[in-house]
């Protein structure tokens, strides 16, 4: 990565209003106490939430811990996302496999579970989707998105 260029990274969850809002907003906390200039966004491989805010039940659960969520609004991941950041990183592999599917064969960034960033404890595992569960799935996807939050972030300064 060129030294002038600030680094770019794109959560991609399904719905984008629990998964991938949760790490976008965990890692703009951590990145920003770190001391580290990122462009970070996140979006959803599906566009039935498009335009709504989070999650109520992400939020509760991210603001207990201190995030912000201010301004986070859904949308669906488009090809042009791949022009613009250089990290895609999915919170499933059942997502991780849409985007593979459009990716551009140029695409020179990194594409891949944004776990894999965590360290041996979740390398290869998936965020699970706390949709249809109770209050303790967001918490499990607080818990896994902090730790691959700080393996990213180890990583960009790398
Ligand atoms: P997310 O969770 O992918 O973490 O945002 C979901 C949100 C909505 C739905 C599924 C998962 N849904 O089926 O509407």
């Amino acid at each position: 990565m060129r030294q002038d260029h600030k680094p770019s990274v794109l959560f991609v969850c399904l719905g984008n209003i629990c998964r991938s809002p949760t790490a976008e907003a965990v890692f703009r906390a951590r990145a920003k106490a770190a001391g580290l200039d990122v462009e970070i966004d996140s979006a959803g491989t599906g566009a039935w939430h498009a335009g709504e805010p989070p999650d109520a039940r992400a939020m509760d659960a991210g603001e207990r811990r201190g995030y912000d969520f201010t301004g986070q609004s859904a949308r669906a991941v488009e090809g042009l996302d791949f022009a613009r950041f250089d990290y895609v990183l999915a919170m499933d592999s059942e997502n991780l496999a849409h985007l593979n599917a459009m990716k551009p064969v140029t695409y020179s960034g990194h594409l891949g579970l944004f776990c894999d960033f965590s360290g041996a404890q979740d390398t290869g595992r998936d965020v699970p989707d706390p949709y249809y569960g109770g209050p303790q799935g967001f918490e499990t996807v607080l818990d896994m998105i902090e730790r691959a939050s700080d393996g990213l972030i180890a990583k960009i300064r790398s």
